[in-house]
């Protein structure tokens, strides 16, 4: 029987991984956050002071990187060569460099073919802003998530205080805003809504009507499987 992929992408901070835990958890799916990832690669990327502009630099870094995920609490647990650099990942410096990071064609081959065989493994939920264009074109189920831009920056805000950052909503609408250009602009593979792609603006959502949209959209597919 065939693995079931649901692609969740999206603009930054949209809510793409919690509405794709929360549908992991209620389908028994795995959940990969392919954004995680790329976030790890930045963190030893920056320990390792990796010049982006030397393919050599890059190369041999990436030949270093194991990045696995820690299968409990539905995975949120990245572990970048064993250790767990969940915490640190979510940081603002770490915010502010993983797009160009994430823009090089290396890492983002190195990335991607990790991510297609996570997918060969299990039923997953995985996403990101590729994953039903390039990394799964023949995913069952296609989401493109969106929300207003003051309403994503409010919701990183807070959780960033939460977590005891010290930084100003100006700071985060300004770095999500860069970072949905960098991300619509770049060459390789940029977020774009694939034409199949069902879209979810969740700026009037709640969390749990979110996941009543995706579960009825994903139903007639479980059936058929
Ligand atoms: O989803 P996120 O904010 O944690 O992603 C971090 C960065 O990684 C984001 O700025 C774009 C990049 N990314 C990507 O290029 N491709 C993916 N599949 C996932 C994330």
């Amino acid at each position: 029987m065939e693995n079931i992929v649901i692609a969740i992408d999206g603009y930054s901070s949209c809510g793409k991984s919690t509405l794709a835990k929360a549908l992991a958890k209620k389908l028994n799916f795995i959940y990969i956050d392919s954004g995680a990832m790329y976030r790890a690669v930045t963190v030893y990327f920056l320990r390792h002071q990796v010049a982006l502009t030397n393919d050599t630099e890059v190369r041999n870094a990436l030949e270093h990187i194991d990045i696995s995920f820690d299968a409990k609490d539905y995975n949120s647990h990245v572990l970048l060569n064993g250790e767990d650099v969940s915490e640190e990942i979510r940081q603002m410096h770490i915010s502010e460099q993983v797009s160009p990071v994430s823009a090089l064609k290396q890492v983002r081959t190195a990335m991607v073919k990790q991510q297609q065989k996570l997918g060969q493994l299990k039923n997953i939920v995985m996403d990101g802003r590729d994953i039903g264009t390039t990394v799964f074109p023949h995913a069952q189920i296609k989401l493109f998530m969106t929300a207003d831009p003051k309403i994503r920056a409010e919701r990183r805000y807070k959780e960033l205080l939460g977590k005891g950052e010290k930084v100003s909503l100006e700071e985060v609408f300004d770095n999500l805003a860069h970072r949905d250009y960098l991300d619509t602009t770049r060459e390789e593979s940029p977020l774009t809504r694939a034409e199949d792609a069902i879209i979810l603006d969740n700026t009037n959502l709640t969390e749990a009507e979110q996941l009543n949209f995706a579960v009825e959209k994903v139903t007639p597919f479980l059936k058929m499987a």
